[in-house]
Formats: structure tokens, C-alpha cells, sequence
């Protein structure tokens, strides 16, 4: 019989330029690349019970299409909207529709650089916020929703 158990799922979200992590000013955001993070999501979910479903776009309308898709669907979302963390209401009221846990992350500390990038639209819609860890802020914001969605304190 086939081993039908399915493990909550985590949306995890990456916006634009992202998808050029490893050659993209890597003094600012290293050298992994996203299929790397995205790797080694997956394989610390099957540690955590979870499933991870990765999305990433450079597009501001298919990242609130993802996101609404989400609705009643995820367990908790990860998200680093990269620029439009800085400009997007649209991305933030889409997120405003989910009940699930939801951390923003992002690779460099956002409040060491320019001050336009001080400013996050997603920040106080989050459920928490993980900013210049580099990947291993992916990597802990899964191992909090964990254990956020299975209840541990
Ligand atoms: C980023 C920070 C943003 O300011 C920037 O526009 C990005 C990436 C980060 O992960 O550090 O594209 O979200």
C-alpha cells in the first residue's frame, strides 16, 4: 500500500533578483545558490515532519497569486520579497488574507544598508522577522515554524 501521509506544508516565497543568488553581488548575499537554500529546505523538512514548496518570481502580480493560492492550503509560509519588501502594498495584503505563521526573511541585515531598505511592508503583517543570517535565516525560520505548527513552546 502506498505510504499516503502527508506532512503540513510550508509555502516558501522568494522575489526578484533571487533567482541570480551565486552570481548576484555576492559580498552582499554569498555565494549559495537559490536551488542550493531550496535543497537544503527540503531536506530539513523531512526532518521536521514538514513538506516545503518552493516559489520564486520576479513578478509582483504572480507573487500575490502564489500567495493567495496559499490560502487555507499551507501551514506557514516563509518569505523573503527581496525590492518589493520595500514597495509592495499588494504583497502585503495578500498576506494579510493567510491565518498561517508567516516569517519574513532575508538574506542581508536590511537595517545595516541604504535607508530605503529600512522600511518593510511585510515586517509588522509577519509572524517574525529574520534579516542578515544569510540562507541559514531560511534554515531557522523553518525549524520556528515547526515548531510553531506543531505546538511546541
Ligand atoms: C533582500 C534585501 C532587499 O533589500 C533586496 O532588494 C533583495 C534581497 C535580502 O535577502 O537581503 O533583493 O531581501
Amino acid at each position: 500500500m502506498a505510504n499516503d501521509v502527508t506532512f503540513p506544508k510550508v509555502l516558501v516565497v522568494n522575489g526578484p533578483n533571487l533567482n541570480m543568488l551565486g552570481t548576484r553581488e555576492p559580498e552582499v548575499y554569498g555565494s549559495t545558490m537559490l536551488a542550493d537554500i531550496d535543497a537544503e529546505l527540503c531536506a530539513l523538512a523531512e526532518d521536521l515532519a514538514l513538506s516545503v514548496e518552493t516559489f520564486q518570481s520576479n513578478h509582483e502580480g504572480a507573487l500575490v497569486e502564489r500567495i493567495q493560492q496559499a490560502m487555507g492550503t499551507v501551514a506557514g509560509v516563509i518569505i523573503n520579497p527581496a525590492a518589493y519588501t520595500h514597495t509592495s502594498v499588494a504583497i502585503r495584503d495578500a498576506l494579510l488574507l493567510l491565518s498561517c505563521p508567516i516569517i519574513e526573511v532575508h538574506l542581508s541585515n536590511i537595517f545595516k544598508r541604504e535607508p530605503f531598505r529600512h522600511h518593510s511592508y511585510v515586517s509588522d503583517v509577519a509572524t517574525a522577522v529574520m534579516t542578515g543570517l544569510g540562507k541559514e535565516g531560511y534554515l531557522l525560520a523553518l525549524r520556528a515554524l515547526a515548531r510553531m505548527i506543531y505546538g511546541v513552546s
